[in-house]
């Protein structure tokens, strides 16, 4: 019998939708936006698979996963920083219980910004990231901070489709 899948997202600027998509459509999947999922349809899935844009350490809307009972729940998160060198501890401690951590399995996909769509708040929050790195003694900088610099103002798109296949082959072998 084949599984029921869900796969629900947050995303402000589209990079987290579109992995959604790809997801969804390998896994032949249902797919909603967050935003719009009553808490009660959760309980009719085997597989819930959740998607949130990362903002300040936050993850998108991932309430919905979190305060609500999941059978098996995946995550992936969407973020600037490169996957391979950035440590999500932090951002994942702070939004799971370490029980609901024990049963939830993490991935890490890298999206991307364009200055000129971001709204005013997040243009703030931007320019306030940019003077807390310039007040880094260059030493002390990381290579996601030279990195945030130089790309700071413009628009970088890092979305690799390929990034979804340890999600395919982990559901699919569950
Ligand atoms: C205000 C702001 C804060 C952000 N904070 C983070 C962060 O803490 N870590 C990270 O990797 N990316 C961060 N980003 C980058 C976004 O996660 C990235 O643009 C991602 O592709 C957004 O996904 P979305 O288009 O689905 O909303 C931030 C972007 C903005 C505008």
């Amino acid at each position: 019998m084949s599984k029921k899948i869900l796969v629900a997202y947050t995303s402000k600027y589209g990079s987290t939708r579109k992995y959604a998509e790809w997801i969804a459509s390998a896994l032949n999947a249902d797919l909603f936006a967050a935003q719009t999922v009553e808490p009660k349809v959760l309980s009719q899935y085997d597989i819930i698979i959740y998607g949130g844009g990362l903002y300040a350490g936050g993850i998108a809307g991932v309430k919905l996963v979190t305060q609500n009972p999941c059978k098996n729940l995946i995550m992936f998160t969407v973020g600037l920083a490169n996957p391979h060198s950035t440590d999500y501890s932090a951002i994942i401690n702070k939004n799971f219980t370490p029980e609901l951590l024990e049963r939830t399995k993490f991935f890490h996909l890298r999206g991307g910004i364009d200055y000129k769509k971001l709204s005013p708040v997040h243009k703030v929050m931007m320019a306030m990231m940019k003077g807390m790195i310039q007040r880094k003694p260059e030493s002390e900088r990381e290579v996601d901070d030279k990195e945030f610099l130089n790309t700071y103002n413009s628009k970088v798109n890092f979305e690799d489709k390929r990034t979804i296949d340890s999600i395919i082959s982990y559901v699919e072998g569950l």
